[in-house]
């Protein structure tokens, strides 16, 4: 099975780098528009094959998208990063006709894979690829909530001195700061609720601690992140591949579900070897609604933009 992944940057090859320590992949191909940059990215991580104990081949190519050829699965990982202060909706100008052409590109050699989207502003950039080439919705795919989740459980381990893998958490809504939104009241220790646990405004700092989760990185790192987003990715492209049926945060594309059509937000999906197995319809409370519809407003208005860009 092959995975191509564009852009070989500090996510790309994160990425890389995880599903090949997996190995449940036989072929990665990593593509990039700067000179030698993926074939270099690749040849340092084939080198770490026989110490890692991994049989994926990674392979890099300048731009040439003819190794993606009948990729099962790629990831759109292309455009620039925000740098500390920006906002992720500050990239669309930049990013949506990178993203544009990056998909035309795949499709053009593997028209039947399923695409994850990485790239900010990531559900905006979901969307796009819905709105440009009428791909199924299953197979589309936004990456963010899988991130936002980690960090939830992150801060949620923190607070708990825990393991993170005793935490089970969800967060929905857009991939930006405002719009994120960590479900702390299904929040659990192995199944105990983390509000019989936790005080009110410990769960009240640890949720805004995750929503300003990239930002924080971003302040401390200079550029975004990009450990968590490859281990996020990899994860998916594993539940794709194996069909493990996992469930992830992801920003789906919904028609009818949560009363929302006609853009990609954060939702807890099944994924299996068809992308987007089943969108699953959490009962929501009053609060987690009204949280869940300003977020979608924020990612329509933002989605809008689209329309402004020269794409
Ligand atoms: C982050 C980027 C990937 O949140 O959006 O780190």
């Amino acid at each position: 099975m092959k995975v191509t992944i564009v852009g070989a940057g500090a996510v790309g090859a994160s990425c890389a780098e995880y599903i090949a320590l997996k190995n449940f992949c036989s072929e990665v191909v990593l593509i990039d528009i700067k000179d030698g940059f993926a074939e270099g990215k690749s040849m340092d991580l084939m080198q770490t094959a026989s110490l890692n104990n991994f049989d994926t081949r990674i392979i890099g190519t300048t731009n040439d998208y003819s190794y993606s050829k009948d990729s099962r699965v790629a990831v759109i990982t292309s455009g620039i990063p925000r740098k500390p202060g920006m906002t992720r909706e500050e990239l669309i100008g930049i990013n949506a006709s990178i993203v544009k052409k990056v998909t035309e590109n795949l499709l053009k050699y593997s028209p039947n894979c399923i695409i994850i989207v990485v790239s900010n502003p990531m559900d905006t950039m979901t969307y796009l690829l819905h709105k440009e080439f009428k791909i199924n919705k299953n197979k589309v795919i936004g990456m963010g909530g899988a991130l936002d989740s980690a960090r939830f459980k992150y801060r949620l381990s923190e607070a708990l001195n825990c393991p993170a893998s005793d935490v089970e958490g969800l967060v929905i809504g857009a991939h930006s700061d405002v719009g994120m939104i960590p479900l702390d009241r299904i929040a659990t220790y192995k199944g105990v609720s983390v509000r019989e646990l936790l005080s009110v405004d410990s769960l009240k700092n640890l949720v805004n601690e995750t929503k300003v989760g990239g930002a924080t990185l971003t302040g401390l790192l200079g550029t975004s992140a990009w450990y968590a987003p490859g281990a996020a990715v990899s994860s998916i492209v594993q539940s794709i591949i194996c069909n493990q049926h996992k469930l992830f945060t992801c920003s789906a594309y919904l028609n009818g579900e949560y009363s929302l059509s006609n853009l990609c937000i954060g939702v807890p999906v099944i994924i299996g070897s068809n992308g987007i197995e089943k969108i699953i319809n959490l009962e929501l409370d009053h609060t987690e609604k009204k949280l869940l519809l300003n977020s979608a407003e924020a990612v329509l208005s933002t989605n809008k933009l689209l329309d402004t860009i020269n794409l």
